[in-house]
């Protein structure tokens, strides 16, 4: 009975949290489109294929939400804690974004995507990756870009980014079940902010944990949001030749980037 109700408890907690987050970033999405018409700025994508409607998408998200809450009924996973930004934290990115706003906008308009090339690390990099992916200021080479990333996505995706990270624990804790987590080494590759990490790290806090990433910016904050965890390792590498030895990892994950890379490239960083 204890057990059901805390069960009961956590599931309600976490679609809380979840309403909550949803809440906020979906009235910044609002707001972002708003100051977008004011600007005159009109939506230069038009999607080819159909497109859910509005409706299928609040039905895919509250479906989201509830799977979300489930696992951590289910115990598979640790509820969302607090932001480690806090609140505070969250509330000057967003400021941070809506200062930086019209300048991605106008670099929209102008299909400018090349602010990234004025970082310094951008020599040697892939092609590919010196641009400036969502039209964001100095691409993903950037302190400024790495900091307002986060909320960036929250706002694209109404709230919703972290639980789609967490979709993958449900797999990787399925995967492991009964398993000494002592033993077990998971690769986040992309890990950018470091966000799946910190979720992995509060829901086995005994693994070993890497997180690969091509910016040392992105790297900066992912260890800045692991700060108050057990230690997890940062390879700054690209990830068409990860260097660490085959077959050391029991759990490779990657979150939001094989969208982004040419379809060449996509071939040679699929995990076997
Ligand atoms: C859209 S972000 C996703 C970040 C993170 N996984 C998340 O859940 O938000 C894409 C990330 O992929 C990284 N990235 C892109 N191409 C890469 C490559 N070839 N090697 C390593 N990292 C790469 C970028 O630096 C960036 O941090």
């Amino acid at each position: 009975m204890a057990k059901q109700l805390s069960s009961t408890f956590a599931m309600s907690t976490q679609l809380a949290a979840n309403a909550a987050r949803f809440g906020l970033f979906y009235a910044v999405n609002r707001a972002m489109d708003a100051q977008a018409r004011r600007l005159g700025q009109r939506p230069a994508y038009k999607p080819k294929r159909a497109v859910p409607s509005e409706r299928d998408l609040m039905a895919s998200l509250g479906q989201l939400f509830v799977a979300d809450a489930d696992a951590v009924g289910r115990g598979l996973y640790a509820a969302a804690e607090s932001d480690p930004d806090g609140m505070s934290g969250i509330v000057a990115r967003l400021r941070e974004m809506f200062v930086e706003f019209p300048q991605a906008l106008a670099r929209r308009d102008a299909a400018d995507a090349d602010s990234v090339r004025l970082e310094s690390g951008a020599d040697g990099l892939p092609d590919y990756y010196v641009q400036d992916f969502h039209f964001q200021g100095g691409g993903y080479l950037s302190e400024r870009s790495a900091r307002i990333y986060d909320v960036q996505v929250e706002s694209l995706f109404y709230g919703a980014a972290q639980a789609m990270r967490r979709a993958a624990l449900r797999f990787v804790a399925e995967a492991i079940a009964g398993r000494d987590q002592r033993r077990l080494s998971l690769l986040d590759v992309a890990c950018g902010t470091g966000r799946l990490l910190r979720d992995a790290r509060l829901a086995w806090p005994a693994m070993g944990l890497t997180g690969l990433d091509l910016s040392p910016a992105y790297l900066g904050e992912a260890r800045r949001h692991m700060r108050s965890l057990r230690s997890v390792s940062f390879v700054e590498a690209n990830a068409e030749a990860i260097p660490l030895p085959d077959a050391s990892q029991d759990i490779v994950t990657s979150v939001f980037m094989f969208h982004e890379l040419p379809p060449d490239v996509r071939r040679v960083s699929t995990p076997e």
